[in-house]
C-alpha cells in the first residue's frame, strides 16, 4: 500500500515560505513516501520549479474545464502546470463556501478525469459525533460525493473529523481504527475488491508527537496535515514517523 503524507497550507504562505518546500524536497529526496504539499495557488508555479521528488497539489478546483467563472481555477490549468494532486471537499470549503456533496462529486469527477490524484475529505462535526451519527454521516458523504462509475485508481480518501481540525484534539486510536475500517468496507461495497487499494488518510491535528500512534492503526495509510505542514521543523517528523511505521 502507498503511504502518503499531504500538507495543506490553506491560506498561508508567501514567497519566502517556498524555502520550506525546498527543505522537505532536499531532506526526503530518497524517501519512498508520497509527499504532497498543497500551498496556495499563488505559490504553485514557483513551487513547481523547486519541488523535486515531492508532489504538489491544489486545495480546490472548479468543476468545469474553462469558462466565465471569475476567480476560479480549473483542473486543466493545474495539469498544465504539472500539478499532480488535488484536495476536494475539505470541511472548510464545505462550511465556508457551501460546498454540497453534489458539488464535491462534480469536482471529484473532473479531478479524476484529468488524472489528478484526488484527495476527497469526509468527516463528522462535533455534534454529529455526540449524537453517535459518525458512521451514518461518513457513509452518506461517500455515497453522495462519489459517483459509482468513477475510475478510482487515483482516488484517496481523507477522514477528517471536523472537531479535530486545528483544535489539538484527536480521536482515540480505537476510534480512528473503527472508522477507517468502516470506510474501507464501504469503498469495497461501492467499487469492488480493488477498492481495498484506495489509500485512507487521517487528518485533524496530526503532529510529530501523535503521528507514530496514528500510523500504527490498521487502514491508516497516511495523513492530511494542516498547521504542522507549514514548516520543515514540524512536517519532517511526521514524514519520518510514517517512514518508521511497519507496512
Ligand atoms: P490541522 O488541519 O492539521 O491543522 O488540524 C488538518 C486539515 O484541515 O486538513
Amino acid at each position: 500500500m502507498r503511504k502518503i503524507i499531504a500538507g495543506n497550507w490553506k491560506m498561508n504562505g508567501k514567497l519566502e515560505n517556498l524555502l520550506e518546500i525546498k527543505k522537505i524536497s532536499n531532506e526526503f529526496a530518497l524517501s519512498e513516501i508520497e509527499i504532497v504539499i498543497c500551498p496556495p495557488f499563488t505559490l504553485l508555479s514557483a513551487a513547481s520549479e523547486i519541488a523535486k521528488n515531492i508532489y504538489l497539489g491544489a486545495q480546490n478546483l472548479h468543476p468545469e474545464s474553462e469558462g466565465a467563472f471569475t476567480g476560479e481555477i480549473s483542473a486543466d490549468m493545474l495539469v498544465d502546470l504539472g500539478i499532480t494532486h488535488s484536495i476536494i471537499g475539505h470541511s472548510e470549503r464545505r462550511t465556508e463556501h457551501n460546498e454540497t456533496n453534489e458539488l464535491v462529486a462534480r469536482k471529484v469527477n473532473i479531478s479524476l478525469n484529468k488524472k489528478l490524484q484526488t484527495i476527497i475529505c469526509i468527516g463528522e462535526t462535533e455534534l454529529q459525533r455526540k449524537e453517535n451519527r459518525t458512521l451514518e454521516i461518513i457513509e452518506q458523504q461517500l455515497l453522495d460525493s462519489l459517483a459509482s462509475n468513477i475510475t478510482f485508481e487515483k482516488l484517496i480518501v481523507a477522514y477528517e473529523p471536523i472537531w479535530a481540525i486545528g483544535t489539538g484534539l484527536i480521536p482515540e486510536a480505537s476510534e480512528i481504527s473503527k472508522i477507517h475500517n468502516f470506510i474501507r468496507v464501504k469503498l469495497v461495497e461501492l467499487f469492488g475488491s480493488n477498492a481495498s487499494n484506495i489509500p485512507l488518510l487521517y487528518g485533524g491535528s496530526v503532529n510529530g508527537s501523535n503521528a507514530p500512534e496514528i500510523f500504527r492503526v490498521a487502514n491508516v495509510n497516511g495523513a492530511l496535515v494542516g498547521g504542522a505542514s507549514l514548516s520543515f521543523e514540524k512536517f519532517a517528523p511526521i514524514i519520518r514517523a510514517i517512514e518508521n511505521t511497519d507496512p
